[in-house]
C-alpha cells in the first residue's frame, strides 16, 4: 500500500466536454448541500449581502443554492474552463429568476481584475486540490477581501494511500461513470493534506482562517478577514 507523502498534480482545468458534463450531471446533493449548511455556521444566521466571489465554480450549483437562500447577494462565478461554463449556463438558463444575480467570468486564477473590488464572501468548493500553485488562491482571497469579509473553501483532502483513496472512490461514486471515478480518484491523490492547507494559510498571511476535516473526505477553510 504505497504511501502517499506527496501530492499528484492534475491537470487545473475540466477542459473536456464529457468530463465537464459528467461532472455537471453527477449528484453532489450530500457535498453541496454540506457546503451551504457550513456557510449557514458561517454567517452565524445573517443574510449575505453584497458581491459574492465564486472561484472555480463549475457547473455553477453551489451558485444557485447561495443565490436562492440570500436575495441580497450577487455572485461572480469564475472558472477558466469554457466546457464548464457551458454547463453553468445551462443550468441558470433553467432558473432566470436567479440567474440575473449569478455572472459568470471566464477566466483563470491569477487573475489581476474582477467586476467588484472587494467581496462580502469569497467561496471555493473542490477547486484547491486543482491548482499547481495553490497560493495563488489565498493571493486572491487577500488581494479581493477585506476586513470583516468572510472566506469559505472547501476540498478534498489527500488519504494516507492510494488504496483509501480507491476506497473513496468506491463509496462515494461507485454508480457513477468512468469518467467521473477516474477524476475523482485523481482529485483525491492531488489533494493537500489539512498540515499542508494550514502551511499554505500560514505562508499567505491567512492564520486566521481555520482548517478543519469535516467528513471522510473533506476539510474546509472558514473565517473572516481582520
Ligand atoms: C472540481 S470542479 C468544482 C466545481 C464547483 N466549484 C463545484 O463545487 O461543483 C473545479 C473547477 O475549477 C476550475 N479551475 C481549476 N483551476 C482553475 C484556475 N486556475 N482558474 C479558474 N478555474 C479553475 C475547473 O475548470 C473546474 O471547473
Amino acid at each position: 500500500m504505497p504511501p502517499l507523502t506527496e501530492r499528484i498534480p492534475e491537470p487545473e482545468l475540466m477542459e473536456a466536454a464529457d468530463q465537464a458534463a459528467a461532472y455537471a450531471a453527477a449528484d453532489f446533493e450530500s457535498a453541496n448541500s454540506a457546503f451551504i449548511g457550513h456557510l449557514d455556521t458561517l454567517l452565524g444566521g445573517r443574510p449575505l449581502v453584497g458581491p459574492v466571489l465564486d472561484l472555480g465554480c463549475g457547473p455553477a450549483d453551489i451558485c444557485l443554492r447561495v443565490a436562492r437562500s440570500h436575495p441580497g447577494a450577487d455572485i461572480h462565478a469564475l472558472d477558466g474552463s469554457e466546457a464548464m461554463l457551458a454547463c453553468a449556463r445551462e443550468r441558470l438558463g433553467a432558473a432566470p429568476e436567479l440567474a440575473g444575480r449569478i455572472r459568470l467570468l471566464h477566466d483563470t486564477l491569477p487573475v489581476e481584475m474582477l467586476p467588484a473590488r472587494h467581496y462580502e464572501l469569497v467561496m471555493s468548493n473542490s477547486l484547491l486540490h486543482h491548482l499547481h500553485q495553490p497560493a495563488v488562491l489565498w493571493d486572491t482571497v487577500r488581494r479581493f477581501g477585506r476586513s470583516g469579509t468572510r472566506v469559505l473553501v472547501m476540498d478534498l483532502f489527500r488519504p494516507d494511500s492510494t488504496e483509501a483513496a480507491a476506497a473513496l472512490v468506491r463509496t462515494w461514486s461507485g454508480d457513477e461513470p468512468e469518467v467521473l471515478q477516474r477524476d475523482f480518484y485523481n482529485s483525491l491523490l492531488a489533494a493537500f493534506t489539512p498540515a499542508e492547507v494550514e502551511a499554505q494559510l500560514a505562508g499567505a498571511g491567512l492564520s486566521m482562517l481555520e482548517v478543519r476535516v469535516v467528513s471522510d473526505r473533506h476539510l474546509l477553510v472558514a473565517g473572516q478577514l481582520p
